[in-house]
């Protein structure tokens, strides 16, 4: 990403809060795991998003109009000791000839110089309520405004959740964020067809876990998006399942949800298949119908439609092809007005997708669905995950399938990023025997 497109997003998110507003963002913090082990540090998307810095123990401030510079940064300082254990830092230079800053401190500053770029503001836009420590933070700054207010100061009266603001710009991806999502979904897309080819009875599912992360990291995506769900036979029903500790079995399919993060974008990619290569005539019949729900889905996945549309698709294919099945009957308004295809298909259709795998982005504006335009990126994932009750035959009992693509919405229609993998059984089956 370069420094101009960082600089078109600050200018964009000051012209959105307007002259009177002031936006502050924290970076991530580091987190341990245990004793002197930290989780891998991944930075806050929103700091990211609009700084392009990677460090913790930072802070963001982007003051439209501000005399000194409208982009403001606080930092660790070089500290040759610290970096001989940890790696470099930018320090308070680097972030000013590296990124861009127009001003930057030390982060022990950050309670002495605050105050002075919230005086004269009227608006502070920040992640109200995602750390009370940092609610605290702001007002403090705030009321240290306020106790100078008969030297002239003035305190700002409003204070607006940053997300309402900054969430809306990163719904609509620009020309370079579609590119990075294309490659990231390439790069799992090839990933999801080795482990077709891969795949044999008796692998464990945490196999094809870690030839997952391989193919990633070797082409470039070191992190993944979200924990990889590799599940076999009935583990694909269970929505969530991250265990990937059982062996794969002769005759079952196994659900592989998984999806790389590449320069800070995911994707998410599910593919169902057989363990041995070959569906089995229920398997088929069953896979068939939640690929005919998706393609459904995806035919509505173009400006103009709203966003439920691909999900309303979604559900009236698996709804008709649960009748056609026997598992439901009656019709087919009052069976999805009444959501009786729940106890199969439970979850929604898809998401947004962008820097976060359920991205940021509202899914309604004043109540009402919005509308599909181009640049944004939605996942299209219906599933079926058949429990043993007696409504459901014998042949279709622990069957677990989801097909999940990452859609681009484009002028005309859309892209589907993740294409590379098939998913049309005779496909599937053509690349396994391969
Ligand atoms: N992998 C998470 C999801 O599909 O939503
Ligand atoms: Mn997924
Ligand atoms: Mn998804």
């Amino acid at each position: 990403m370069t420094r101009a497109e960082y600089k078109r997003r600050r200018r964009a998110l000051g012209k959105a809060i307007g002259d009177g507003g002031i936006a502050v963002l924290p970076a991530a913090r580091e987190r341990i795991r245990n004793r002197d082990v930290h989780y891998p540090f991944r930075q806050d998307s929103d700091f990211s998003y609009l700084t392009g810095f990677m460090e913790p123990d930072a802070f963001a401030v982007v003051a439209p109009k501000r005399e000194e510079g409208e982009f403001v940064l606080f930092c660790r300082p070089r500290d040759d000791e610290r970096e001989q254990w940890d790696g470099s830092r930018l320090g308070v230079e680097g972030v000013t000839t590296e990124l861009g800053a127009d001003q930057a401190f030390p982060l022990s500053e950050l309670d002495e110089v605050m105050p002075s770029l919230i005086e004269g503001r009227k608006r502070v836009y920040f992640p109200i309520g995602s750390d009370p420590a940092l609610d605290a933070c702001v007002m403090g700054w705030v009321n240290q405004v306020r106790a100078k207010v008969r030297t002239g100061a003035a305190a700002p009266d409003t204070f607006i959740a940053l997300d309402s603001v900054l969430h809306e710009q990163r719904l609509h991806k620009s020309k370079a964020e579609a590119d990075i999502m294309r490659r990231a979904a390439q790069i799992s897309a090839d990933a999801h067809c080795r482990l077709m080819q891969l795949c044999r009875p008796g692998m464990r599912e945490s196999d094809l876990e870690a030839e997952f992360q391989h193919a990633c990291a070797t082409q470039g995506a070191r992190d993944l998006a979200y924990p990889s769900i590799v599940g076999g036979g009935r583990n694909a029903c269970v929505l969530h399942y991250i265990e990937n500790a059982d062996r794969l079995a002769e005759g079952n399919l196994v659900l592989i949800d998984a999806g790389c993060e590449l320069d800070g974008y995911a994707s998410d990619i599910t593919r169902t298949f057989p363990v041995n290569g070959r569906f089995t005539a229920p398997q088929r019949t069953l896979y068939e119908l939640v690929l005919k729900a998706q393609l459904a889905a995806i035919k509505k996945a173009r400006p103009g439609m709203h966003w439920n549309e691909p999900h309303e698709a979604a559900v009236r294919t698996l709804t008709k092809g649960l009748v056609g099945l026997g598992i439901l009957k009656g019709k087919i308004g009052k069976l999805i007005e009444e959501e009786a295809y729940k106890p199969y298909y439970m979850h929604r259709t898809g998401h947004w997708l962008g820097m976060d795998v359920h991205d940021v982005g509202a899914y309604k504006r004043e109540q009402q669905w919005r509308v599909l335009a181009p640049g944004m990126v939605l996942t299209v994932e219906p599933g079926l995950y058949m429990p043993s009750t007696d409504e459901v035959p014998e042949a279709y009992r622990g069957i677990g399938i989801r097909i999940e693509d990452d859609v681009l919405i484009t002028k005309d229609g859309h892209e589907i990023l993740s294409a590379a993998v098939p998913k049309h059984p005779d496909a599937i089956e053509a690349l396994m025997a391969a």
